[in-house]
């Protein structure tokens, strides 16, 4: 086994949004945000968003809007060259921190039906399919609703 990598989160600031726009489409490709979408989700009061340094390098991110007690997880994300060494388990304690941190008591999200390496994730996290939407994604694809209480 390798040595485990360090990683920082920290607070997401506007200056960090070309950085986090590439990552984006790294993880993402045709479901990433456009940047000014991104810009706009920055800034807006009722979202909060991190990013996870190696290094001074940002390799992840993720966000949460906040809905009263409850957390709708917006985006969550590794770097390709960072999968698989824990740190998506490690970015779902902090974001799951950071709902609690804003007064969020249970957490909701999507994600695509064949997105087996982030259902495993949050199957670990006790995280249940709730729902599933038809044609969610832009190729059509269904996604599963998934939630828990934090
Ligand atoms: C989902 C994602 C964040 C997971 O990040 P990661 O750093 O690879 O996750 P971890 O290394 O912490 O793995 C967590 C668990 O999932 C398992 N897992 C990860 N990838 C897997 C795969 N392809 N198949 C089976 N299990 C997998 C790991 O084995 C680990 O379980 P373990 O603790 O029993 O070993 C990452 O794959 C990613 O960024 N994907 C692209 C963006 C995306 O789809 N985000 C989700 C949007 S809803």
């Amino acid at each position: 086994m390798g040595t485990p990598t360090e990683i920082v989160f920290r607070k997401m600031i506007p200056a960090d949004v070309d950085a986090v726009n590439k990552l984006d489409e790294k993880c993402f490709g045709g479901d990433a945000w456009s940047l000014a979408f991104l810009i706009s989700e920055v800034k807006n009061p009722h979202c909060k968003y991190l990013v996870g340094e190696v290094d001074g390098k940002i390799i992840a991110c993720a966000g949460i809007e906040i809905f009263s007690d409850e957390a709708e997880m917006t985006t969550f994300a590794v770097a390709p060259e960072f999968q698989g060494r824990g740190l998506g388990k490690r970015l779902l304690e902090e974001t799951i921190c950071l709902a609690k941190k804003f007064g969020a008591t249970s957490m909701i999200f999507e994600v695509r039906c064949s997105n087996i390496p982030a259902l495993h994730v949050y199957q670990k996290f006790g995280f249940r399919k709730i729902g599933r939407i038809k044609n969610y994604y832009y190729d059509s694809e269904d996604a599963l609703t998934m939630g828990g209480e934090i």
